[in-house]
């Protein structure tokens, strides 16, 4: 999709582009455009897409020289020849990377004004217009020099630009944006546009990319207690890879059966708890059956309940039932007691 800057909306949006595609791009109303209104994709990369800034309440121009000398022609004429010649100007001052666009004479009368511009590329900074106020010249604009981009810079730095351009110069007070090389990333880093950079008097700071971490892998998974992968373990995984465990016969899995490889750990991996083996000689010792439901089995699952019943004529020693539902934890079973009766 084209870049859209704030305040802007795109005609005729679609999905995807092709090369030499072109869009559209118009400020919300209240803002004006600055740059170009088309931009085009050239060999996947959009040109430069325009800016919309707030409308700025024009400020109240300046005098014209025009006006100034009419200002002039009907003030006061008292003033001798001599006072208007003591209160002219010489030729108005060189500006460096600057043009002098008012012809240029000898000698300005009092209140006249030259303009001035800049060189290509140099940004003027400063009034345009310079007046002469009795002998001396106004405030001068300055011109200040452009950036040229330093391919030997940006290479080393693994920066390109992010709009496709084919001049290097950039204005004083340009905003550049770079991006990363493929392959390349910005250190961590706070900044909300690590890649904008801004021309300054000439002077550019080029924002630094550094090769991409690569994913870490793991190695073999963790081995557990009473369980095992279920498939032979390999040297290294890929991060985001998984591998599944089971539990021998009758042990309880807790947890998750399946873990991740990420960021170079694995995610924990699940606890095989051990079942609970029936013992015909604590059940004899405690004069306890077991009920007909689970006859024949020995083994019994964490968790699970298991029934038993008083042999004749015995009853819970505490309880005086017969019958009795115990709970297997981690590899034990509280048998329940029974005696006989009138003992
Ligand atoms: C020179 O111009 C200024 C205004 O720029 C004006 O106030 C002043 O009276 C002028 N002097 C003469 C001698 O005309
Ligand atoms: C003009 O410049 C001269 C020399 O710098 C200074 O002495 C004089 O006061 C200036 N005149 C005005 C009107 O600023
Ligand atoms: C461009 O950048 C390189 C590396 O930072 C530097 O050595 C070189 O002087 C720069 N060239 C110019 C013309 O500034």
């Amino acid at each position: 999709p084209p870049p859209l800057p704030p305040h802007a909306h795109v005609i005729a949006a679609r999905r995807t582009y092709h090369n030499g595609d072109k869009v559209r791009i118009q400020c919300q109303s209240k803002f004006e455009i600055r740059g170009s209104e088309e931009i085009q994709c050239e060999k996947g990369k959009w040109t430069s897409p325009p800016i919309c800034i707030g409308s700025i309440n024009k400020q109240e121009s300046e005098p014209t020289s025009l006006e100034l000398d009419a200002a002039i022609r009907t003030s006061k004429t008292y003033h001798s020849e001599e006072m208007k010649i003591q209160q002219s100007c010489t030729s108005p001052p060189v500006i460096k990377n600057g043009v002098l666009l008012s012809p240029l004479l000898l000698s300005y009368k009092n209140g006249s004004s030259v303009e001035y511009s800049c060189q290509l590329y140099h940004f003027l900074d400063g009034p345009s217009t310079v007046y002469c106020k009795q002998g001396n010249w106004t405030e001068q604009p300055t011109c200040l020099d452009p950036c040229i981009l330093n391919v030997t810079a940006i290479n080393n730095n693994n920066i390109e630009l992010k709009w496709r351009r084919e001049e290097l110069m950039f204005l004083h007070g340009d905003l550049i944006e770079f991006e990363c090389k493929e392959g390349y990333d910005f250190p961590q880093t706070t900044l909300l546009s690590p890649g904008r950079t801004q021309c300054n008097h000439g002077r550019l700071t080029y924002p630094k990319c550094v090769l991409k971490a690569p994913m870490e892998k793991c190695d073999s998974p963790p081995s557990i207690a009473n369980g095992a992968l279920t498939l032979p373990p390999l040297a290294q995984y890929e991060s985001g890879s998984s591998v599944q465990y089971s539990c021998y016969d009758y042990h309880f899995l807790q947890g998750s059966e399946r873990i991740y490889c990420s960021a170079g750990q694995w995610t924990s991996p699940p606890v095989c708890i051990e079942p609970c083996t029936l013992s015909k000689n604590e059940m004899e010792k405690n004069n306890v059956l077991l009920e007909g439901f689970y006859e024949n089995q020995v083994y019994f699952y964490h968790g699970d309940y298991v029934g038993f019943y008083c042999k004749q004529n015995h009853f819970g020693e505490e309880s005086g039932t017969t019958l009795f539902q115990v709970q297997c934890k981690r590899g034990q079973l509280e048998y329940p007691r029974c005696v006989k009766r009138g003992k």
